[in-house]
């Protein structure tokens, strides 16, 4: 070492001294105070690119000092100033009490907590999911700035196909389709970590990749479950989602699951996290495990033999930060023991740090950012979060039935109402799970305060499951009322993380509850379900003394207002199930079985709009309006510009017939000009303002060679007043929406008809060929 090297070694304890004694304690507040950026620490210098300053960091660290970032509660480094780190935070919709990074007990005590996530995809509105994205990223910086965070990494959003009905956690996913998950994951993306190219407002994880969507179905439980997933179904229905997130969302961060994918646990997988996300889809991030799966590799799946084998074999897969601190346990030993090398932990370290960096963790006090320093206490539970919260239950609220129009009710006719059903009142009905202290709570039966004035309340059950009930009591006092609402549903005693049900009908009570209810009142009664995942509702469906049925979800805190402004038509319903509702005869189907599409030959049913041909409750993308809207159709007969864009491209004949043109072939820049816009005119007819949304699918004449029968292919929601027209441009890439997945996984494109709709009676024919 030169003289010039002891100077800067010189400097460098010195100013570690300064810091250390400016620090409080052992954790001071944050890194690269004013005195480090002198003291001449690189991983301080906001000059230089950022994998110089994770390069330099990682450099000054001891291997133990390394083995102590291993967790998800990451040590301090005192001796350079830099501060503990809580990866864990959670902000499905609105930021959480789960996860161990978030408190809310100094200046902010409550935070927006917005309606659960499937019910705000059914707005099939992507400026909503990205506003929502948005909020919960402001107010994840808000508390950073006021030291009640103590990380800014987000583990959400949960894009998981919600492949099956039962499964706990639906509530949690943009439900059961592609395309929507995937606009999704990219518009929340977006709007959570910020559009500035130097900071991060908060870092964003997608998760659980991948395949995942079982707890615990009749003892088969994810801790130690092999799905066995086809390359098709991985390729058009499992991954696209994780990738769109990656791509289109930059997320920063991917989450692998407790499950086994065909055979090896997703923690584990280099072709999954190394090759796939990090490679293809260039992820600039970090991979996270969920909490205690690294564990699992052995414990669950035993994968490995020993610990650190697991440790390793992760590691080197490609994950980076282990929730829990089995990583960290064993690391050490794992070195020791030659199962993998401390450039294994340094690889891992500046995925991690370089996040820390982007996050401006080493920028010095973060209320300096002239980016996001200012964001405060006013910047969270605000009006504008207030309203959103608001506008997304709205928007999602999905009409089902609506017999001779009986809704909306008329404030002036409605003088006097019964509300019966235990999710009348019960905050924990609006929030879900992974769920915050909200900013204010609206109930539907405090909602509907006021819009009537004389108000006769019963729960009718004790709760969701009804184990104790007063039918005859509550069918009393409808009988005695002009006009009966019902807010009947699950809660988290029949859905949730680690629960998934066996059955798709509401709690036997609740059932006869309803029907005695709707038998003793004297006009049709109207029926709230608050749930995540589908119920069977046949009874009520087909009940003529059940006049009107909603969809409510998870409604968020304002979900009681937004359910009575719908109720008395002062916002037009414009929600479309993100769900197949299937019939109880369903649950027939294992769960545990992951095939995507239908095997008629032993009567496997298939799943979701895209496979599932047989009776549904209500299908996917259903929902109804109090107006009568119309669309039209406009594309042209043949993809523009095919003739010349085509020619000389070689097409394959597959076992059917149909001859196909192979989309790696066609090439990116090819894919980009076969685009083409499709137009669908939509009109309001009246009588009130409101969105519409409009879904555009792709349709199959047949399912032939795992053809999907339909795939949408976008959506768009729009706001008419009574009597408007638009014109919704949708931009058709024949690459991305024409395309199937063969069974190989390969995408490809058949010559010929390809039939584009808007609902099943507008459709229109193009053709695609040279
Ligand atoms: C808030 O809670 C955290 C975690 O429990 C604790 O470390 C912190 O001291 C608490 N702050 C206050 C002001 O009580
Ligand atoms: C690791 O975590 C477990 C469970 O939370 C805890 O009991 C144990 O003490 C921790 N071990 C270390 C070394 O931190
Ligand atoms: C409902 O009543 C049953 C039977 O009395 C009881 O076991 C259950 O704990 C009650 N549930 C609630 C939420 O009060
Ligand atoms: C359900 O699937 C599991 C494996 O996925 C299998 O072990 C079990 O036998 C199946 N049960 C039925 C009834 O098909
Ligand atoms: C599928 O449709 C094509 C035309 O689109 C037809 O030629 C073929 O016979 C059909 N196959 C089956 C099995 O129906």
């Amino acid at each position: 070492m030169g003289a010039a090297g002891i100077v800067a070694l010189l400097m460098v304890t010195i100013s570690a001294l300064l810091l250390a004694t400016a620090a409080a304690g052992n954790n001071p507040a944050f890194s690269c105070g004013p005195g480090a950026a002198q003291g001449g620490y690189g991983f301080c210098n906001q000059q230089l690119p950022v994998e110089r300053r994770v390069a330099d960091l990682v450099t000054r660290l001891t291997l133990a000092e390394k083995v102590t970032q291993l967790a998800d509660k990451a040590s301090a480094v005192p001796r350079l100033g830099v501060p503990a780190y809580k990866w864990w935070s959670e902000g499905l919709h609105g930021l959480s009490v789960w996860g161990r990074g978030m408190h809310f007990n100094g200046t902010v005590r409550t935070v927006t907590s917005f309606p659960q996530v499937l019910l705000t995809a059914a707005s099939f509105d992507e400026g909503i999911w990205y506003r929502i994205g948005q909020a919960i990223g402001t107010e994840a910086r808000a508390l950073y700035n006021l030291g009640q965070a103590e990380g800014l990494t987000i583990w959400s959003p949960n894009v998981n196909i919600y492949r099956d009905p039962r499964w706990g956690r639906g509530q949690e996913t943009p439900g059961e389709d592609p395309i929507t998950a995937s606009k999704y994951a990219a518009a929340f993306v977006r709007g959570l970590q910020g559009t500035s190219t130097t900071t991060l407002q908060a870092s964003a994880c997608c998760k659980h990749a991948t395949a995942y969507d079982l707890d615990d179905w009749r003892g088969a439980v994810r801790y130690n479950f092999n799905a066995k997933v086809t390359a098709q179904d991985l390729a058009d229905t499992f991954n696209p989602p994780f990738k769109s997130c990656v791509v289109e969302g930059k997320a920063t961060c991917v989450m692998c699951a407790y499950i086994s994918v065909n055979g090896v646990p997703t923690c584990a997988d280099p072709d999954l996290l190394t090759k796939t996300i990090k490679g293809e889809w260039g992820m600039n991030g970090y991979v996270a495990a969920d909490c205690d799966a690294v564990a699992l590799i052995r414990g669950g799946h035993h994968y490995t033999p020993t610990d650190e084998d697991a440790v390793a074999v992760s590691l080197k897969a490609g994950m980076d930060m282990d929730c829990g601190n089995y990583t960290q346990v064993h690391s050490m030993s794992a070195i020791q023991q030659g199962k993998m090398t401390e450039q294994d932990v340094d690889k891992v370290l500046r995925n991690l740090f370089a996040v820390r960096m982007r996050l401006g963790h080493f920028n010095g006090d973060p209320r300096s950012s002239p980016l996001y320093g200012r964001l405060g206490a006013a910047d969270v539970c605000s009006p504008a979060h207030r309203s959103l919260a608001l506008e997304a239950a709205q928007d999602g609220i999905v009409l089902l039935k609506n017999d001779g129009g009986i809704l909306p009710l008329h404030r002036s006719v409605v003088t006097s109402a019964a509300v019966i059903g235990p999710n009348s009142d019960d905050r924990g009905a609006l929030i879900g799970n992974y769920f915050g202290p909200a900013c204010e709570y609206t109930t539907p039966l405090q909602g509907l305060r006021e819009y009537v004035k004389d108000i006769a309340f019963r729960p009718g059950c004790n709760s969701t499951s009804c184990a104790f009930s007063k039918i005859d009591e509550a069918a009393g006092v409808a009988g005695w009322h002009d006009h009966v609402i019902l807010f009947m549903g699950l809660s988290q005693k029949q859905e949730q993380e680690g629960l998934d049900r066996t059955s798709l009908l509401l709690p036997p009570k609740q059932q006869s509850l309803i029907t005695t209810v709707a038998r003793a009142a004297k006009r049709p009664v109207i029926l709230v379900l608050l749930t995540g995942g589908p119920v069977d509702v046949t009874f009520a469906k087909n009940n003529p003394k059940i006049g009107a049925i909603l969809w409510a979800g998870y409604p968020g805190q304002a979900g009681g207002l937004a359910i009575a402004k719908v109720l008395f038509g002062e916002h037009n319903p414009s929600g479309r199930l993100p769900v197949t509702w299937y019939p109880e005869e369903y649950t027939r189907v294992n769960m545990t079985d992951m095939r995507m599409r239908a095997d008629p030959a032993t009567g496997y049913p298939g799943r979701t709009y895209r496979f599932y041909h047989g009776e549904t409750v209500y299908k996917f993308g259903y929902g109804l309006s109090y107006s009568k809207v119309t669309r039209r159709l406009v594309v042209p007969s043949q993809v523009p510009n095919t003739k010349n864009l085509l020619a000389g491209v070689s097409t394959t004949v597959d076992d059917g017939g149909v001859s196909y043109y192979d989309v790696e072939e066609l090439g990116a820049e090819r894919c980009e000009q076969l685009k083409f816009p499709a137009v669908v005119e939509v009109q309001n007819h009246g009588p009130l303002a409101g969105k519409h949304s409009v879904l555009m699918f792709l349709r199959w004449l047949n399912a032939t060679g795992g053809r999907p029968s339909s795939q949408l292919v976008g959506f768009r929601s729009q706001h008419l007043d009574a009597g408007e027209k638009a014109s919704l441009t949708f931009d058709v890439s024949p690459c991305e929406h024409l395309s199937r997945a063969r069974e190989d996984g390969k995408k490809v494109i058949d010559r010929g008809s390809h039939f584009l709709s808007v609902d099943e009676e507008v459709e229109s024919e193009i053709t695609f060929d040279s």
